[in-house]
């Protein structure tokens, strides 16, 4: 899938269509009508410009992408494939006019579980077209939120850079206030940073590291409190959150009953035993296990789950077809 610069501006439609891709202007669809209040009636169109902006359209027009029908947007019918494979996998995430909260994760592992090596070199457990997704998946929510290994290990910028959109703010959990003011988030200027510490480490109101504004989150057993982190959040109107790692990070939200999705994308690629992905308490039996309800994409060489937490889980062995992105 090949995509341009964000910030090309293209001078007209058909420029516009053989620029990016009809995967890729779906996208920019969604992008461009999110936070924004449509008419929302059945047979209402969305489209998107030659500027990339999103417009209310009738089903007919060629630059329609989604309609209205029953109370839901779907694609429009008769849309490329690669299209549809992209509105598949975002439109939940972010349905336009949407302005409820929602929690996704992400995480990407290998075929024995690990999501990097045990040194925490994690480049690349998956491939391009999945880094593209977290940086689609990034542009889609208002925070992105990853635990401080990840921030010590990878030193991450957790921009949105290949794809079109802004960068969210970013949202660093460090309890105890281990990391240095050097590290890029905290020092790049990029986005506004939260950096997510143990109330009782946090001296005054204001206070920065680096960058970074210091929030303090209280504390339950020695863990932040996941829920009034997001309270937090969601009170600065930060309310699609992005949760991108680790694997400590993920499953503290997933064992909370925090998420509304999980991704998790698998690559063909066996590690040995490295940084485990979702680890959770144990289970006495299989049976009491989760089994969510999902979908399933391919990502080149990966296969991503989406799961839906808030769904009725399936039924045993419901795999739906795999769709390509
Ligand atoms: N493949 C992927 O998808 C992916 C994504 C991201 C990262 N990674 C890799 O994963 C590794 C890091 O993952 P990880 O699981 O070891 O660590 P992590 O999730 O990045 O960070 C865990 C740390 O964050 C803080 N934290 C997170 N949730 C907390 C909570 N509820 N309460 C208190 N503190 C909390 C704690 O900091 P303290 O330790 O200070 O208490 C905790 O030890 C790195 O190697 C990175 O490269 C892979």
């Amino acid at each position: 899938m090949t995509v341009p610069p964000s910030d090309s501006v293209p001078s007209d439609s058909a420029a516009f269509a053989a620029r990016v891709g009809a995967g890729e202007r779906a996208f920019r669809m969604l992008l461009a009508a999110r936070g924004r209040a449509f008419r929302c009636r059945d047979g209402t169109g969305l489209g998107v410009d030659e500027t990339g902006c999103a417009i209310e359209t009738d089903a007919a027009d060629p630059r329609c992408v989604l309609v209205r029908r029953d109370g839901t947007w779907d694609p429009v019918d008769g849309l490329a494939a690669e299209a549809r494979a992209v509105l598949d996998l975002y439109l939940p995430i972010r349905p336009p006019g949407a302005a409820d909260c929602m929690t996704v994760a992400h995480l990407g592992q290998s075929l024995d579980g690990q999501i990097a090596a045990a040194s925490g070199d994690s480049y690349y457990v998956t491939g391009p077209a999945n880094l593209l997704h977290l940086q689609r998946m990034r542009a889609l929510c208002d925070a992105v939120v990853v635990g401080a290994e990840t921030v010590a290990t990878d030193d991450p910028r957790l921009t949105v850079r290949s794809t079109a959109g802004e960068t969210p703010v970013r949202v660093v959990l460090d309890p105890r206030r281990r990391l240095d003011a050097s590290r890029r988030v905290f020092s790049d200027g990029e986005a506004p940073t939260l950096l997510i510490a143990a109330e009782h480490r946090v001296a005054r109101q204001c206070a920065r590291h680096g960058l970074a504004e210091i929030v303090g989150v209280p504390v339950r057993g020695g863990r932040l409190v996941l829920a009034a982190l997001l309270e937090t959040l969601h009170d600065r109107g930060l309310k699609r959150v992005f949760v991108e790692g680790g694997g400590t990070t993920v499953s503290g939200f997933l064992e909370a009953g925090l998420l509304d999705r999980l991704h998790i994308a698998v690559a063909p690629l066996v590690t040995g035993r490295g940084r485990p992905g979702l680890a959770l308490l144990e289970r006495e039996r299989v049976a009491d296990g989760l089994r969510p309800a999902h979908r399933v994409f391919r990502m080149g060489a990966d296969v991503l789950f989406d799961c839906d937490l808030r769904a009725a889980p399936c039924a045993d062995r419901d795999l739906e077809p795999r769709r390509v992105l």
